[in-house]
């Protein structure tokens, strides 16, 4: 830092009222390459939980008592920590704030003795991949979404199908020990959903969907294991036949490797956006 510039002052966002983090957040999301996020007040506390957001552990940095940046941060129980979200307003960007802020979040995370931190982010978003490429952030997988118009499919012949509970699901998912998936879409995540998934299996996959009434399916999590990924594509066969009016999507979540690849044969078209899931690792 040259002379006579003093680095930014960072406190623990949960210093600060909820309507002054939030008004930060709708400022610096307001031009969203993913579109504006634009959370009212009352959802506020449901989208801080989903993300598993812990206020005390997040940064921000304010000047005049308001809020110019912030990093939001999840501390997840294994040795990680997932940068849930962070932006600056748009007054603020260039200025160092959220350098400091990534800086600063990397620093708490390798002081709790963690092995990363990571985070996603769109491939479509330049500023916020240079800025975690130079703080030592590399991706270790890709991650698409995908949407399949409605409309009835042929039916299999032979479709065994196995519906399972959640919690057979969440430990199918556990037992998988993938390595690199988001944790939206993690055993973690799924087990703490406040409405479960309904999960079906075959072979070597499971689907775990939400059925949001008649008109849309979102899928919560696909794995296949197999190389072929032939058992993802009767699961996905069976789900546009038990819902032939919804359109079924699946957010920019998933490994092309571990369905999405039965998704693209199944007729679901790959979204225009796509995320890098990123990791800045320690040798601890
Ligand atoms: C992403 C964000 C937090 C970065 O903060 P910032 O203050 O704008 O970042 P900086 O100005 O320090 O720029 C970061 C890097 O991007 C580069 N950069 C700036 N504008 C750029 C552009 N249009 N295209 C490519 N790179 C750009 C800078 O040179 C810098 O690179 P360096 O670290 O190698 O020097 C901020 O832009 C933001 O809030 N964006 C909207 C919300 C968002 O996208 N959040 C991230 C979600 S994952």
């Amino acid at each position: 830092m040259g002379a006579g510039v003093t680095a930014p002052s960072i406190t623990a966002a949960s210093d600060w009222p909820a309507e002054a983090l939030l008004e930060a957040f709708d400022d610096a999301f307001s031009d969203y390459i993913a579109g504006a996020p634009d959370i009212a007040l009352a959802a506020w506390p449901v989208f801080l939980r989903r993300q598993g957001i812990d206020l005390a552990t997040s940064r921000v940095v304010a000047e005049a008592g308001r809020i110019l940046a912030f990093s939001l941060v999840a501390p997840l129980a294994d040795g990680r920590t997932r940068l849930a979200t962070m932006g600056a307003r748009r007054e603020a960007r260039g200025s160092g704030a959220a350098r400091a802020l990534l800086a600063r979040s990397i620093a708490d995370s390798r002081e709790r003795g963690d092995r990363w931190i990571e985070l996603e982010v769109f491939a479509q978003n330049p500023r916020a991949l240079a800025l975690y490429r130079s703080h030592g952030f590399v991706p270790v997988a890709e991650l698409f979404g995908y949407e399949r118009a409605p409309g009835a499919t042929p039916a299999d012949q032979d479709a065994a199908i196995e519906t399972v509970d959640i919690e057979d699901a969440v430990r199918w998912l556990n037992d998988a020990a993938i390595d690199a998936l988001p944790w939206q879409v993690s055993a973690q995540a799924i087990a703490l959903a406040a409405t479960p998934p309904s999960a079906w299996r075959r072979g070597r996959a499971q689907l775990l969907f939400h059925a949001r009434g008649e008109q849309r399916v979102v899928v919560a999590s696909l794995v296949d294991l197999g190389a072929t990924q032939q058992d993802a594509r009767v699961l996905l066969r069976a789900l546009a036949n038990a819902h032939p009016n919804a359109t079924l999507a699946m957010p920019q979540l998933q490994r092309a490797d571990l369905g999405g690849d039965a998704m693209q044969a199944e007729g679901w078209q790959r979204l225009a956006l796509h995320q890098q899931l990123m990791r800045c690792r320690f040798d601890n």
